[in-house]
């Protein structure tokens, strides 16, 4: 595992006993150490990287009630003193060395805020992303896959090659970079931006974030004089015609939340997912003998190996409790998906990869999407490429293994993420 990037490295071990993202323990091994967690309690006490509390949620039930609760809100600014410099999300950009402008494009994302601007915001793009609409686009991401993966070959060096750069990246960045309308010449910048970004490092995200809005920018102003009917021309419609639904800073905000968080977590699915899969033969060839399996075989391979750990934070807008614990007002809360996806409360043997644990047609049985008024925009996509990418792989490369022992396989140390380095396979 690589080392901790800054500014979470100054912070490990400060204090001794305490739970907190950047412990390398954690990051090393978050199945057992957030497991622990969750069996101290529902809710655990430990520290966010400023030294204010943060309240762990570590199981099934609770996680969800908190993704449910409106007084959980995710924009501390409406719990805090109108202006004050003292909520969180200000702290915490503060200490990645985000100048104040920057500050204000985090604020107009999705993610950052409640009702009723959350509403108007998710209801733009949501059109976008209906069942139907995913649907449609099946074909199109099949031949993509198909694409790359009759590429595959090669960039095999001495019979190995990396799945992750030659596959999982580049189905869910054209898929995603496709439906917004970002041209294909466009498409390598943004993955820099994205592996830029998602080390959390302040040098990188000092340099990256200004070229990122700033070219968002461009791009719009570009397209202003040419609307398509991509998803990009939509938001600008928004934006220019219809009473000003979108403000400058949430439309830029929306397309580099769209394409980033559009491929950067699809690909660890897709790279997280193929190495379970090539670990767990007897699972494999229940999938093999059966692709009627392929859906349920994504469920279960988000919940035992979905790429994201945790959402982010929710801050209470009121003194309340979760699991019989106070929480004050204005405190942070963050909900351990990790853990709650393995909660043995709420599955039989949690550890266990079991492919056929999802029935066709029953509710989503794990939270590695979130829950509730956030719950992932991009899941039925996500799904969808997730399904295409492990029948398309196994069916065109049925003798496909790891090119290194399982042990060896390298993760990036980022708190929240589960994501491979590398994933070096034979064809
Ligand atoms: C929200 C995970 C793919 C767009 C979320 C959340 C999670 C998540 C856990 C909720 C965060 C929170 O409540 O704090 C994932 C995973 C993916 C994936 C594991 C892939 C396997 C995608 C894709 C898109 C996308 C393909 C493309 C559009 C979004 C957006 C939100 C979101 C816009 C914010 C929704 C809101 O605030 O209402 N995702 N996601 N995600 N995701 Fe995904």
């Amino acid at each position: 595992t690589e080392a901790p990037a800054s500014p979470l490295t100054a912070y490990i071990g400060k204090h001794p006993g305490e739970p907190n993202v950047a412990d390398p323990a954690l990051l090393a091994d978050p199945f057992g150490g957030y497991g622990a967690l969750r069996e101290q309690g529902p809710v655990v006490r430990g520290r966010f990287v400023d030294d204010s509390p943060v309240w762990f949620v570590t199981r099934f039930d609770e996680v969800r009630e908190v993704l449910r609760d409106q007084r959980f809100v995710n924009n501390p600014a409406a719990v805090t003193a109108e202006g004050s410099r003292e909520d969180p999300l200000t702290r915490w950009l503060d200490m990645l060395g985000m100048p104040e402008h920057f500050h204000v494009y985090m604020r107009g994302s999705i993610l950052n805020n409640d009702a009723p601007d959350h509403t108007r915001l998710r209801r733009l793009v949501s059109r976008a992303f209906t069942a139907r609409k995913i649907n449609d686009l099946r074909p199109r991401v099949e031949e993509i896959a198909d694409d790359l993966l009759a590429r595959l070959p090669e960039h095999a060096e001495d019979g190995v090659v990396d799945l992750l750069p030659h596959f999982a990246y580049p189905l869910p960045i054209t898929v995603i970079c496709e439906l917004v309308g970002i041209a294909e010449e466009d498409r390598p910048q943004w993955r820099a931006w994205g592996a830029d970004l998602v080390t959390m490092e302040p040098e990188r995200l000092a340099r990256t974030f200004p070229a990122m809005i700033e070219h968002i920018h461009a791009l719009v102003d570009e397209r202003r004089s040419a609307l398509t009917d991509d998803l990009l021309s939509e938001l600008i419609r928004a934006h220019d015609d219809d009473g000003g639904r979108l403000s400058d800073v949430e439309l830029v905000t929306m397309i580099l939340t769209l394409v980033l968080a559009g491929h950067e977590t699809t690909a660890h699915l897709i790279t997280n997912g193929t190495a379970a899969l090539l670990t767990h033969p007897d699972q494999l060839a229940l999938l093999r003998n059966d692709p009627a399996l392929l859906p349920s075989a994504v469920h279960e391979l988000m919940r035992w190996a979905g790429p994201v750990h945790m959402t982010q934070l929710r801050f209470a807008a009121e003194d309340t409790e979760i699991g019989g614990t106070p929480i004050r007002r204005g405190e942070a809360v963050q909900l351990l998906l990790v853990a709650a996806n393995r909660d043995p409360r709420h599955y039989d043997d949690p550890d266990r990869l079991d492919l056929t644990r999802h029935p066709a047609g029953k509710a989503e049985n794990h939270v590695g999407f979130g829950h509730g008024m956030h719950y992932c925009l991009g899941a039925s996509l996500a799904r969808q490429e997730g399904e295409v990418a492990f029948g398309r792989l196994f069916a065109r490369h049925p003798e496909l293994s790891l090119a290194v022992d399982p042990a060896d396989l390298q993760r990036a140390a980022v708190p929240g993420s589960w994501r491979l380095i590398a994933l070096p396979v034979r064809l």
